[in-house]
């Protein structure tokens, strides 16, 4: 019994040392030497075979060995469980020296930034920023702006009417004007920004869209004030580089009446799919206030002239962002908007 003993003693020591700083490698250990079916229990057990004499000291040593296993096996789990502990806390240390993250701001959509940047570089020109409802009637949207009922030139846009009335979204700016010219006499400088709808969906066409309207009317205004109106804004918003073209355009609200276009700031002119390989980008209409507009909100041809454009703010900002596809602008995704912070 003594050497059954001490083997068990020997081959505990073994495996706790074996074990280690493990905690589920020490109550391994516990479960080999103490367990149900454990090394000592077997020893236990094998009590029954001795003699009646021999059997209490026996007793004795196995119980002694028994409470010295169990002291041993209770300071190896609390050293394991003290190591694992320094290990988690070792592997959760924040080193605060790092650099922070950054946390992500919004910013302004691109149509804005555009919007904003174009009404500042009016503004400095002398300009007033006007503003008119979307929802319009069918005088100022169209008829007051010479284009009077079964006008071919209404069917160019594509209208959204409000059931039910005469009601309709605006298909352009160009209301403004009129109600601008409605409200205060000559001299006029203003500019208007807003959103207007047409029927339209396409690589440069969105059903909603951004327009700006510019207007002036005085004695003496000429088609060099409006070129050379023009030539200045571009030249602020894109740089000395841009050049600009006018083209001969229809506008039943204005006579002459041109179309203008900007040289493609996406592929910098040599064609792509922004401006359709033409190395151009239609920007809007412009021309001189057409006499039977002057005459519709009561202000005197013979004395007065002016001149009148009108552009797409979200084209402005596809060159802006040299992107090409204008539905990118709508169709929020961050990937894409978050390339413009502001
Ligand atoms: C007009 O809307 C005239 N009111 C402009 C004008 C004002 C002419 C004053 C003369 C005097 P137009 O239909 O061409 O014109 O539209 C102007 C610009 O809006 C276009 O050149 C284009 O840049 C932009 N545009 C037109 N339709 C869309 C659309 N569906 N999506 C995005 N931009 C558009």
């Amino acid at each position: 019994m003594r050497e059954a003993l001490s083997a068990i003693e020997r081959s505990f020591r073994e495996a706790l040392t074996a074990a280690g700083r493990d905690s589920a490698a020490v109550e391994a250990v516990r479960l080999r030497f103490l367990g149900r079916k454990g090394e000592l229990t077997a020893l236990v057990k094998q009590l029954g075979g001795l003699s009646p004499a021999e059997r209490p000291a026996a007793g004795a040593s196995i119980n002694s060995l028994k409470a010295e296993i169990g002291e041993a096996l209770d300071r190896a789990a609390a050293t394991a469980a003290e190591a694992g502990r320094r290990a988690a806390l070792a592997g959760d240390r924040v080193d605060v020296t790092l650099p922070g993250r950054r946390p992500w701001t919004g910013s302004l959509h691109p149509v804005t930034q555009t919007l904003r940047e174009m009404e500042r570089i009016f503004r400095e020109l002398g300009f007033t920023v006007e503003s008119g409802p979307e929802v319009e009637d069918d005088f100022h949207n169209f008829e007051a702006l010479n284009l009077p009922p079964g006008h071919p030139a209404r069917e160019a846009t594509d209208t959204f009417y409000l059931a039910g009335s005469d009601l309709l979204l605006r298909t352009h700016t160009s209301p403004v004007q009129i109600r601008t010219m409605q409200a205060s006499p000559p001299p006029i400088r203003m500019i208007c920004t807003g959103r207007v709808y047409r029927r339209d969906l396409d690589a440069t066409h969105l059903p909603m869209f951004h327009q700006i309207e510019a207007l002036v009317v005085d004695e003496g205004i000429t088609l060099a004030d409006l070129r050379g109106t023009l030539a200045a804004v571009w030249k602020r918003f894109f740089g000395d580089t841009v050049e600009m073209r006018l083209r001969p355009g229809y506008f039943p609200f204005v006579e002459p009446g041109a179309e203008y276009d900007i040289s493609c700031q996406v592929c910098g002119g040599t064609g792509c799919r922004a401006c359709k390989g033409t190395g151009w980008l239609e920007l809007g209409g412009a021309g001189m206030v057409h006499p039977a507009v002057f005459e519709a909100v009561g202000i005197d041809p013979e004395r007065y002239t002016g001149f009148a454009f009108g552009l797409g703010i979200d084209r402005i900002a596809m060159m802006r962002f040299a992107a090409d596809d204008i539905r990118l602008l709508v169709e929020n995704d961050v990937r894409f908007l978050r390339q413009f912070p502001i």
